[in-house]
């Protein structure tokens, strides 16, 4: 794949990951995108994971003939994309590596030195001249980690954007869920609680001409870039992406379902744009965190356990707390069939959370669901509709 004349793509895709990052399924895979810029100076983009280096290597190669790459660009240190740099300077000890400064230092966390003898480091705005190519680095703390830079390519007017942009899936499978589905999920489960940061990187990309987003997963973005640009500033920024009720819930022996679904059935029949079901026990958390963050409203509703939160639930709300949950309205349905204390529990981990506003409208079901209950599981349709 030739992002341009002098442009190539060298990453891989890795079939065989149970859980990216250790959490996350991927069930069509997961690309480690590097890239190469041939010019008078030839330059690399970043490396694989550690089990593709041969992969990663032949290819970069071919690419290159019988020249010898001058630059490996560190842009991130996690080891998706940094475990091959000491293999990259066995092969190539010439080469400078180009990091920033904080780069270095978790280099010689992971591999023992930071390589003084190819260490070059770059700081915001600076520039290294392939030729043609010129690049500027930008530095992206907190896209994913302190250390991060993103580089622009002014000659073919490219922005290797790091984690930015990025998605689950390996690039030699269709997926028929369009770029936003896996983006979002990975965005919010991985940098959704950075979204200052990421807003801070949007500004400083804001009047760079962009043709092209390279990023170190998922497809390369060349056309109808605005799309993909409106959409981060819309995560970053805790918008509503879509109008829509997200109902989330866990349920033992299937009343607490059985409200969640009654509730859904409800806001469909009274016209709700969009109303997503999840079962926290059951689905992929991660589905479930990104569609609280694409819904403007979200509906927990949960059994009482050990006088606390049910566990899936308690991860849930947990999880959505430290990804800074912001700007939603919010509602509470709790089970209990002697001290019903849920919601209380609920209530007092989304009090952290900013701008959230409560229903008037919460439930407590004792043990099954009453006719009392499914009049109040109207009101609370009709109030999030
Ligand atoms: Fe793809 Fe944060 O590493």
């Amino acid at each position: 794949m030739n992002i341009s004349d002098t442009i190539k793509y060298i990453g891989v895709n890795d079939h065989e990951l149970d859980l990216f990052e250790g959490q996350y399924i991927v069930p069509n895979g997961m690309a480690y995108n590097s890239y190469v810029i041939l010019d008078d100076k030839i330059a690399v983009m970043d490396s694989v994971d550690a089990n593709f280096f041969d992969e990663w290597m032949s290819k970069l190669k071919e690419a290159i003939g019988t020249r010898k790459p001058d630059y490996l660009i560190v842009q991130h240190m996690e080891p998706d994309h940094s475990a091959n740099i000491a293999n990259f300077i066995k092969e190539f000890p010439e080469a400078k590596i180009v990091a920033s400064a904080m780069a270095f230092t978790i280099m010689k966390n992971f591999f023992g030195t930071d390589f003084p003898e190819n260490k070059m480091v770059v700081g915001e705005n600076a520039k290294l001249s392939l030729g043609k190519h010129e690049l500027t680095f930008v530095t992206a703390p907190m896209v994913h980690w302190p250390e991060v830079i993103v580089t622009y390519d002014s000659f073919d007017k490219v922005l290797f954007s790091a984690d930015g942009f990025g998605k689950f899936g390996a690039l030699d499978v269709e997926d028929d869920d369009g770029w936003a589905c896996e983006a979002r999920r990975y965005y919010f489960g991985i940098v959704g609680k950075y979204g200052i940061q990421v807003q801070a990187l949007l500004k400083k990309v804001a009047n760079l001409e962009i043709k092209t987003i390279c990023p170190l997963h998922g497809p390369v973005l060349n056309e109808n870039l605005k799309y993909y640009l409106d959409i981060y500033n819309t995560w970053s920024s805790y918008g509503v992406e879509a109008e829509g009720v997200m109902i989330a819930y866990t349920s033992v022996y299937g009343n607490t379902k059985k409200a969640a679904e009654i509730l859904a059935q409800k806001l469909v029949d009274k016209g709700c744009p969009k109303v997503a079901l999840n079962d926290l026990a059951r689905g992929d958390m991660a589905e479930v965190v990104e569609d609280a963050f694409k819904y403007g409203k979200v509906v927990f509703a949960t059994t009482t356990y050990n006088t606390e939160i049910f566990p899936f639930m308690r991860v849930f709300i947990d999880t959505l707390v430290e990804h800074n949950f912001q700007n939603r309205t919010v509602a509470l349905i709790e089970n209990g069939s002697w001290a019903p204390t849920a919601a209380k529990a609920m209530k007092a981990k989304l009090e952290k959370c900013k701008n959230l506003t409560f229903a008037n409208t919460s439930i407590t079901i004792k043990s099954a669901l009453t006719e009392d209950n499914v009049q109040q599981l109207d009101a609370l349709a009709e109030e999030l509709k």
